[in-house]
Formats: structure tokens, C-alpha cells, sequence
């Protein structure tokens, strides 16, 4: 089953001598509690900052130090460590480690073990988040080492502007924890079996306008495509999100295009799908829009207005044409937000909209459907096949629609679409 590749990962965590070393310690908790196994190493420098005691302490594993390099198991250590991992993650990278790393230096158990790793092409992932002054960030060597380390395949997260130590506010604060983690989990499951493949998720509600500050929508909060987008990437895929207005944080990996009304998804949509493997069309939009929205603010002094509503675009419809003439996407699966009769209208909607899987919704039901973290979904496939998931977070329904788009992605589609 797709799940998240951090679970069951191993993670060397290097963490050097910043003052964003007492983050790392929280890094290295989160990544526990994700599953993963994590070795922290801890140069010299970052121990006049934190403890390795604190990182055994989060991890339940060893934290090492240059200590370690003169220790009965020394003459095996890092090749031990480096051999074992599936990442290394430097967070924060200094200046000085940077540098290091890009000429290859070998002096501590840290730059020995990033070496012992293989080079960035071939071995496992390095990942870097480098925290220092502006100055020292903005200076040509540093630039240099990192265009370095970047042209051998390393990963370069952040930094972002934000305060310093020094007081200013400038670029060199290392990234959040949230993106440091996203990166690591998109990277670890880039070989997962929808590599290669690209999939469009659409997510949320569209907004119609019915004048410059009022619109039509509904109450679909985005989650599930979310968390669809999410399972995809875990899988491997390239994915790009195509969503209508959310307070979501777009998965770390994905391609973003937000967007707000049924006409703009309808043309993002096509477009995107023009080169799709697969097209998972959950968000929720709308039916009608107003036919002709005010360029100015609605006055209440003309008395309550009578909003005259017309069509919107059917995207799956659209995607049907688009289809069948040029073959892509080989895969496409839709939603139904019902409220009554289920399954028969689910059905109606799988077929006419030319699907291969349709996941029915109870919207009415109060622990599934929109704006809760729960759904309750029923799988109808193209040949006949019914599956009845019971409730699951949108997280576990997102991996169990992703795990049955990966024959399908394999075969073509269940329709028999021709590979173009
Ligand atoms: N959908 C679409 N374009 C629309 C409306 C819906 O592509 N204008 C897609 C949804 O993303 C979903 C599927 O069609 O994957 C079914 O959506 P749903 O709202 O359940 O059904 P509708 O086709 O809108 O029909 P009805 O509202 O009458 O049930």
C-alpha cells in the first residue's frame, strides 16, 4: 500500500554548528514520529549548540560525534553509517560545511561519511539546508559551493528570509521544518511505481463570481484532492495540483496552479492533461455560475437582486472530447457527491463521463464528504467491480485510489485508450 516513504526510511540527519542547530532537534523528533529511523552526526561546532543527548533522547538511536571516529569501531564508521542510509540530510548546513562538502573534504566523521555516501547521481539523495548571516550567503564562495554541490545532484532547500542572529532580516534563515520534510519525503519515493507517469489532481470548490466581492460556491475544503496529490507523489508520479481556493498547504513536489472559477479549471485542466497519464478530477465544481456578474459591487439600495444562473463548464465532459482524440489521459477517475441513491447515480455519472473508476460519496453523511477529515467512499470500476471502503482518514482513502490507479496506469486505462 502507498504510504509515506518517510516510515520507513533511513536518515542520516547532519546537523552543524548554527544557532538553528536547536531546530534540528525537532527535525530529527518529527522524522521519528514519521517512522523513520534517524542517525544524527554532529560536527564539533554544532555540540557547542546542542547535545547529542538530546538527539539519542528524540531519536532512540545513537547520535554521533568526531568522538566517535577514534572509537573501537572507527576504521568502519561512516562507511557503516553512509551504507546503511537512504538520505543524508544536512540541516543546518554553515558556510564552512558547504564548502567542505564541495571540495570534497574528508576531516570529520560528517564530510567523511557525506563522501563514503557515493556521489550525489548515484548514491542516495544529499539534501541540503543551508542557515548562516546574509553576507556569508550572498558571498560568491558560498554561491559557488552550492552551484557545485547543486550540479552533482544535490538538493538545496531554502534558506528563506527571515530574522538572523545577527538581528537583520535577511536571506540565510534555514527553511521551515514543514518544507525540509517535504523534500525529504518527495525524494525518498521518487522510485516509487507511478515514476515517470504525470498525474493531474483537481482539488476544492470553484468560486462563480456574482460581482467583484460576492461569489457562488460550495463547501468542499480541498482535503481529499490534497491528500490525493500527496498519495500520488508518494508513489512517485509527477503531479500537478489544479485547485480552487484553500487554506492547504500544496504538497511539497507538486506542481501549483490555483485558480478560482469552473471556466479557468476547465481550460487548466485541458491543458495540463494534454501530456497526463492520469487525470483524478475530485474537486467539487460547480454546476452553475451567474450569467452575468456585475463589474461593480452590488448596491443593497436597489432591493435583493434576482441572480439568473447558467451552466458551467462540465471539465469531464470536456476531458472526454479531449480523450478521445488525443488518447490521454490513459486514465481518468471522477468523484459523486451524492446525497441520495448512491450507487445509481454513481453509476450513471461513471459511465457517461467515460470513467474508470468513480469514487461515490455520501456528502450528507456527517463524518464523510466535505470539511471533515474523514470520507467514506465506494470504489465503482469500468468493469463491473464495487468496492465498499469503510470510513478512513482522506489520507488512507487517497492511498487506496492511488494504489488502483497504478494497473491501471500500467495498462492504458481500464477503457482501453489508445498509447499515444
Ligand atoms: N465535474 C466536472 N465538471 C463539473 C462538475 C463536476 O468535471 N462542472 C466532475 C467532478 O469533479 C466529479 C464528477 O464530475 O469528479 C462528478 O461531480 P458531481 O458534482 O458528483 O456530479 P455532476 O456531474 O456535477 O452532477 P450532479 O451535480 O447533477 O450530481
Amino acid at each position: 500500500m502507498i504510504s509515506n516513504p518517510l516510515s520507513r526510511a533511513n536518515i542520516l540527519l547532519g546537523v552543524t554548528g548554527s544557532i538553528a542547530a536547536y531546530k534540528a532537534a525537532d527535525l530529527a523528533s518529527k522524522l521519528t514520529q514519521e517512522g523513520a529511523l534517524v542517525n544524527a552526526i554532529l560536527t564539533e561546532a554544532a555540540i557547542r549548540f546542542i547535545s547529542p543527548l538530546t538527539f539519542q533522547s528524540v531519536t532512540g538511536q545513537p547520535a554521533y560525534t568526531d568522538a566517535d571516529l577514534w572509537g573501537a569501531q572507527a576504521h568502519v564508521l561512516h562507511v557503516g553509517l553512509a551504507h546503511q542510509a537512504d538520505m543524508l540530510l544536512i540541516a543546518p548546513a554553515t558556510a564552512h560545511t558547504i564548502a567542505k562538502l564541495a571540495r570534497g573534504s574528508a576531516d570529520d566523521l560528517l564530510s567523511l561519511t557525506a563522501l563514503a555516501l557515493g556521489s550525489e547521481e548515484n548514491g542516495p539523495p544529499l539534501l541540503i539546508a543551508p542557515a548562516m548571516d546574509a553576507g556569508m550567503f550572498n558571498h560568491a564562495a558560498t554561491q559557488g559551493n552550492l552551484r557545485i554541490l547543486r550540479e552533482r545532484g544535490a538538493i538545496i532547500i531554502g534558506p528563506e528570509e527571515g530574522r538572523l542572529a545577527s538581528g537583520l532580516v535577511a536571506m540565510g534563515r534555514m527553511s521551515e521544518l514543514l518544507e525540509i520534510l517535504g523534500h525529504a519525503r518527495y525524494l525518498l519515493a521518487r522510485n516509487g511505481p507511478l515514476r515517470g507517469r504525470r498525474v493531474v489532481v483537481t482539488a476544492g470548490g470553484t468560486q462563480e463570481p456574482i460581482d467583484p466581492v460576492r461569489f457562488v460556491s460550495n463547501r468542499s475544503s480541498g482535503r481529499q484532492g490534497f491528500a490525493l496529490t500527496q498519495a500520488a507523489l508518494d508513489a512517485g508520479a509527477q503531479v500537478t495540483l489544479i485547485s480552487g481556493p484553500t487554506h492547504l498547504p500544496p504538497p511539497v513536489g507538486a506542481e501549483y496552479i490555483g485558480l478560482r472559477t469552473a471556466e479557468e479549471m476547465r481550460a487548466a485542466v485541458l491543458a495540463a492533461c494534454q501530456s497526463a497519464d492520469v487525470l483524478v478530477m475530485a474537486a467539487a465544481v460547480a454546476d452553475f455560475r451567474p450569467a452575468q456578474p456585475s463589474d461593480q459591487k452590488i448596491k443593497k439600495t436597489g432591493g435583493a437582486p434576482a441572480i439568473e444562473l447558467t451552466p458551467a463548464p462540465d471539465i469531464l465532459a470536456a476531458v472526454k472530447d479531449q480523450r478521445a482524440e488525443l488518447g490521454r489521459p490513459k486514465v481518468v477517475i471522477g468523484f459523486a457527491a451524492e446525497t441520495r441513491d448512491l450507487l445509481a447515480n454513481a453509476q450513471i455519472k461513471l459511465q457517461a463521463k467515460g470513467l474508470d473508476m468513480i469514487a461515490a460519496n455520501d456528502v450528507s453523511a456527517s463524518d464523510a464528504g466535505f470539511t471533515v477529515d474523514t470520507n467514506r467512499v465506494t470504489l465503482l470500476h469500468a468493469d463491473g467491480r464495487k468496492e465498499e471502503l469503510p470510513l478512513m482518514s482522506k489520507a488512507e482513502v487517497a492511498a487506496e485510489i492511488i494504489e488502483r490507479v497504478i494497473p491501471l496506469a500500467k495498462m492504458g486505462g481500464a477503457r482501453g485508450v489508445c498509447n499515444h
